[in-house]
């Protein structure tokens, strides 16, 4: 007898990239350069105030987002990690048997959240170079389909979708189905033909931008991550939230970060300019290594992958295998990269 689901047996575990003392991490799309100044000052002052709830409105963050980003403050929610946005939108979407339509392989929670809520998961496979195949993608869209998911850029595979294709694939979604843009990697994109979710679409009520303050922003250990969607859309996710679950912590990292945009641009700019010295180095090895806009690149080695990660452990750096598929390596500091290029 279970006490539990028994389709949960069939769900595969999200994996974290593994964190091993002493070994360098390249394995969870971090930036390595610390918590921006000012965080752990703005976080230290908060745990003061720790036996009090924090604001359930989460008002002056999203207020602060909202200035940030030119729109109504009505129009943001924020959870614990855009993976928890992602839940929740899959929860106020989809009733049992509705479909979301996502590209194959891409964000490994994408599966999971899908096998747990009441959606139906329609993957449809990356073109052979490893980017979204917006086509089938739009092929898939069934009157069942609720969202259908476009991650720009790709984890893991760091692919981008410009902006002259998704203006067509837009048109073609019809009014009815959200098309959520998950744009955790933004900041990272120096491409200026792959387009800004929230500055191209952010006028259709049935676009939704997921962005996070894990990643450039350097806040991941906090968990916090917002939404850009129609008021209306906004609104039922904000219904729908974990109570509480933007800690008293998290919103005053936020706000703290949110005031060091250039400190935050100026290490984007060591990662991005790494990432292309990174690259050019590997694919000296491995040639079909994919045009990357993110802060990590991957290595399409198929049934390779796991041993050339246990390779890499050995030599003491963890990137993240995807086995039968390929190995995603994040881009750390310059003596980091050194260190992954020595052991490849
Ligand atoms: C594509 C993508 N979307 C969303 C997330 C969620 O990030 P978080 O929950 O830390 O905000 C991640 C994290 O790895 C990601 O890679």
């Amino acid at each position: 007898m279970s006490l539990t689901r028994p389709d949960l047996d069939a769900l595969p575990a999200y994996v974290p990239g593994r964190s091993v003392p002493g070994a360098i991490k390249l394995a969870s799309n971090e930036v390595p350069y610390g918590p921006l100044p000012g965080v752990v000052e703005a976080v230290t002052e908060a745990v003061a105030g720790v036996h009090r709830y924090p604001d359930m409105g989460v008002t002056e963050l999203r207020g602060r987002l909202a200035e940030r980003l030119g729109v109504d403050t009505e129009r943001i929610a924020t959870g614990c990690g855009s993976v928890a946005l992602f839940e929740h939108l899959f929860r106020v979407a989809c009733l049992p048997g509705d479909e979301v339509v996502y590209p194959w392989r891409s964000f490994e929670a994408y599966p999971i959240i899908g096998a747990t809520t009441a959606a139906k998961s329609v993957r449809v496979p990356n073109t052979a170079d490893h980017g979204h195949d917006l086509d089938a993608m739009a092929e898939a869209i069934t009157e069942r389909t609720r969202i259908v998911i476009v991650c720009n850029p790709n984890n893991p595979t760091g692919t981008a979708v410009r902006k002259a294709e998704l203006d067509a694939f837009i048109d073609r979604v019809p009014a009815n189905v959200i098309v959520a843009l998950d744009e955790a990697y933004r900041e990272f994109v120096t491409d200026p033909s792959v387009p800004d979710g929230l500055v191209e679409y952010g006028d259709r009520p049935n676009v939704v931008v997921l962005r996070t303050l894990s990643k450039a922003w350097g806040l991941a250990g906090l968990r916090i991550g917002y939404l850009i969607g129609s008021p209306e859309v906004a609104a039922a996710v904000r219904k729908v939230v974990t109570p509480f679950s933007t800690s008293l912590a998290a919103q005053a990292a936020a706000l703290a970060a949110l005031n060091q945009e250039p400190e935050m641009r100026r290490r984007v700019e060591l990662v991005v300019a790494e990432r292309a010295r990174v690259v050019e180095a590997v694919r000296k090895v491995h040639p079909d290594v994919p045009e990357t806009q993110a802060n990590f690149f991957w290595l399409p080695l198929g049934e390779q992958s796991a041993a050339f990660a246990a390779q890499c452990e050995r030599a003491g750096v963890i990137v993240r295998a995807f086995q039968g598929d390929g190995v995603r390596v994040t881009i750390g500091t310059p003596e980091e990269n050194d260190a992954f290029l020595g052991a490849l």
